[in-house]
């Protein structure tokens, strides 16, 4: 379906999308209401750069599973028993049954339903019953070593696990890089290293019945905010942000004014190397396809966005604070309070993101067009998306 689709790539219409702002416009609606297309991104732009998929601290214990879908794709996230995540396609390599249906701690070996295959939690095949016949659990026209589980390359940064899947991606580390040294202003060196998670909580989902792209574009800006956030803009007004764009796969915004810890009235613990004449000083950083970050001197976030469908996305939220003391049960209430204030400031996007996504079913709607001013992160991560789906283009031409 990909190849087919490659060559109905509206070239002429990404092509308007990397204009100067003032003349350009968005991506089609195509790209927001199309399986085809939703298929097409997965293969040839999620799969080929990194894409997050989990939070490897939902794999709390040892020897635990985390069956999670991708745009389609049933993929297995293990933790073994010497504590390393790894990722796998959730299919047992006999007739491909789906191998894994629910998270939870495996005793012993991974078991399919069908005809008990078994695997380790490195995937390998260790059981076979029966293959050669009656009672003969081993055949020596059948190589075990070659049907383990298909592994996919994964990294952990942040407690996200990314996966690329083609394999041939640059690595994690280096596309986060310019991120990392353009946050070491607040974080110092080892900031990131200091980041705890309560792992029976701080965590949030939210279903919204809109592409995946809507809610990466919708965080891109603080355009919105005097008529979706009134009560974050009491605080945090248009006139305190500023936009973020860097290195071709970040956008987003920051605050001059962010007082969170205040209106929600809380006291948690700040990272030590935040300079403390910019307490009040947010990013809200978008990293390209699929991650939105939050860093506040006290706490940061990262969600996951999971595309379910062309129309659908569930926004998985985890919140980290600030050292092992700040996820203690003493702050329970204090990180309750602030998991409560992020709920309510995504939960009010959900009516602008769907909206959109309403919007564009309709043919009277091509693209539209940015505020060269107030839009410019938003027109870089559509000048992204372009881009890709561009050069995806070109190579199907260029086979033909
Ligand atoms: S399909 Fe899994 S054992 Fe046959
Ligand atoms: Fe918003």
């Amino acid at each position: 379906m990909s190849k087919t689709t490659s060559r109905h790539i509206p070239i002429r219409q990404l092509e308007s999308v990397l204009r100067p702002i003032h003349q350009a416009s968005g991506l089609g609606n195509e790209f927001y209401t199309d399986q085809a297309y939703f298929e097409l991104e997965r293969d040839q732009v999620m799969g080929k750069t990194w894409a997050c998929v989990g939070f490897a601290s939902d794999l709390q214990k040892n020897g635990t599973v985390n069956p999670v879908e991708f745009m389609g794709l049933p993929l297995l996230l293990m933790r073994n028993r010497e504590g390393l995540v790894q990722v796998f396609h959730n299919v047992c390599s006999h007739r491909g049954m789906k191998l894994v249906e629910a998270p939870g701690e495996v005793q012993g070996v991974i078991r399919c339903p069908y005809h008990s295959w078994t695997y380790d939690l490195n995937g390998a095949l260790k059981g076979t019953p029966h293959i050669g016949g009656i009672n003969q659990h081993k055949d020596e026209r059948f190589a075990c070593e070659k049907h383990g589980l298909k592994p996919i390359r994964s990294a952990i940064w942040m407690d996200m696990v990314f996966v690329n899947l083609s394999g041939d991606a640059a690595p994690l580390e280096q596309m986060l890089a310019p991120l990392t040294e353009r946050w070491t202003q607040f974080l110092g060196e080892d900031g990131m290293s200091l980041l705890r998670r309560n792992a029976s909580g701080d965590a949030s989902t939210l279903e919204v019945n809109c592409n995946w792209k809507l809610a990466v574009e919708n965080y891109c800006e603080a355009y919105h905010l005097p008529w979706v956030h009134p009560a974050l803009n009491t605080y945090s007004r248009l006139e305190d942000h500023y936009n973020i764009q860097f290195a071709e796969h970040f956008a987003g915004q920051g605050s001059y004014a962010y007082k969170l810890s205040e209106t929600a009235g809380t006291n948690l613990p700040t990272f030590p190397s935040w300079p403390q004449d910019r307490l009040r000083n947010a990013e809200y950083v978008a990293f390209f396809p699929n991650v939105l970050l939050g860093i506040q001197a006290d706490h940061a976030f990262a969600m996951q966005l999971q595309p379910i469908a062309p129309g659908k996305t569930i926004e998985h939220l985890r919140l980290f604070y600030v050292g092992d003391e700040a996820v203690r049960d003493d702050y329970a209430a204090c990180r309750s309070a602030v998991l409560e204030a992020w709920r309510l400031v995504f939960q009010e996007d959900v009516a602008s993101v769907e909206g959109m996504q309403k919007g564009r079913a309709s043919p009277g709607y091509q693209g539209g067009a940015f505020s060269p001013e107030m839009d410019v992160p938003t027109h870089y991560f559509h000048q992204w998306g372009a881009r890709q789906l561009l050069a995806v283009a070109r190579s199907a031409e260029a086979s033909e």
